[in-house]
């Protein structure tokens, strides 16, 4: 079953991440999963456990710039990872989007040096405070053992300004969030951990916000080993779909606690844990069989959500491009073809030519024309 869904898998996310590379996203909104989430409700655990990339973590704010997680199922290459992103300043002087000029690029080998190049990102683009950006630091992963999935990590909802972080840090980081999720062609995937109200959980409510029905809005309880003992029935009315039902509903997943990231635990030998957890649970067992528990249920889950994201939107997209192209030829067909024959025609295109001349003198010296290697 799991090979036959990569096989069906793999074309559309490449065509996204084709379309992304190239900077399309400046004009055509791609599909996306946005993972959000309090600070410390287990975002990055479940990141990492999806992706097998460790990412930095911590209490507080870590996550302090949108982080694009690209992973690529390659078969036959060692891990492989390329961080990119592009310093505030250049962006500001209005580079086109898909310019690769002054982008900082770092390829790696070594799987263990993702925190420190995102850290340094992060410190290039937020300041090395307790700020955040907007700027997006892009992460592409290349292993035979990831699947095929695009994720974007945002920082955490901070309830309580931490020092030196503005008093309105908290709305700064959900306008932030808004900006990704309201997208509708995001899937947003919403942590809440098992052991906090679940009902008065922020991140889920701005998520109805923006999709009151709940097409586009899956939720994950994490830390089901840290449940206060007793509430494990309301737990299970909610991953039911009883209490805040949601069209796609809940998944639950257990990730390494603090001291088994201490102790190294493998993520492979976490994975079997996780389910062993879950075989030995007397609440949660049923949910290994109802496809509603661990990371690789979530796993294919959102694989599968992604690629009928996708096949639904490809007709828009399809629409969208036609106008593109439509748009360019009509500019293209005013630039080619050379100066009409007729002497009336001639005279035109050549003041026509003259007149787009000064223009362009016009508005170098008055320091407006941005040069893009035209003139
Ligand atoms: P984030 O701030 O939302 O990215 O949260 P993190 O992923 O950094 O997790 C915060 C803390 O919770 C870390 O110490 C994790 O080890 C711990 N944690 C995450 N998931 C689980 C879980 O399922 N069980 C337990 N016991 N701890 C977890
Ligand atoms: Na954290
Ligand atoms: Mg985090």
């Amino acid at each position: 079953v799991h090979s036959h869904l990569e096989e069906n898998v793999r074309p559309y996310i490449d065509v996204i991440d084709t379309l992304r590379s190239v900077g399309i996203q400046k004009d055509l909104a791609l599909p996306t999963i946005v993972v959000i989430g309090d600070q410390s409700s287990g975002k990055s655990s479940v990141l990492e456990a999806l992706s097998g990339v460790a990412l930095p973590r911590g209490s507080g704010i870590v996550t302090r710039c949108p982080l694009e997680l690209r992973l690529k199922k390659v078969t036959g290459v060692n891990w492989k990872a390329v961080l990119t992103y592009r310093p505030a300043s250049q962006q500001a002087r209005g580079q086109a989007a898909w310019s690769t000029r002054n982008e900082r690029r770092f390829e790696f080998v070594d799987p263990s040096l993702v925190g420190g190049y995102v850290v340094k990102a992060q410190n290039e683009l937020a300041g090395s405070g307790v700020g955040i950006s907007n700027n997006l630091i892009t992460l592409e992963v290349m292993s035979p053992g990831v699947c095929d999935l695009t994720l974007i990590d945002l920082p955490g909802i901070a309830r309580v300004p931490l020092n030196g972080q503005p008093d309105d840090i908290g709305e700064q980081i959900k306008r932030l969030i808004i900006k990704f999720i309201k997208k509708k062609e995001t899937i947003n995937l919403v942590v809440v951990p098992c052991n906090i109200d679940i009902a008065t959980t922020e991140a889920l409510k701005m998520a109805q916000e923006v999709d009151p029905e709940g097409k586009r809005t899956l939720a994950i309880l994490t830390k089901p080993d840290l449940i206060d003992k007793g509430t494990e029935k309301s737990a299970l009315a909610i991953i039911n779909n009883n209490v805040i039902p949601l069209r796609k509903g809940y998944i639950m997943v257990k990730c390494r606690g603090q001291q088994q990231i201490d102790d190294d635990i493998p993520l492979e030998e976490a994975a079997q844990m996780e389910r062993d957890f879950f075989l030995n649970h007397d609440y949660f067992r049923c949910l290994l069989d109802e496809d509603k528990a661990t990371i690789k249920c979530l796993a294919i889950k959102l694989t599968q959500e992604l690629v009928d994201h996708i096949k639904k939107s490809l007709p828009e997209l399809d629409e969208q491009v036609k106008k593109h192209l439509w748009d360019t030829r009509n500019e293209l067909k005013e630039c080619e073809g050379g100066p009409p024959q007729d002497p009336k025609g001639a005279k035109h295109f050549l003041t026509q030519t003259l007149k787009r001349f000064n223009d362009q003198i016009n508005s170098l010296s008055s320091g407006e024309l941005i040069l893009e290697g035209n003139l």
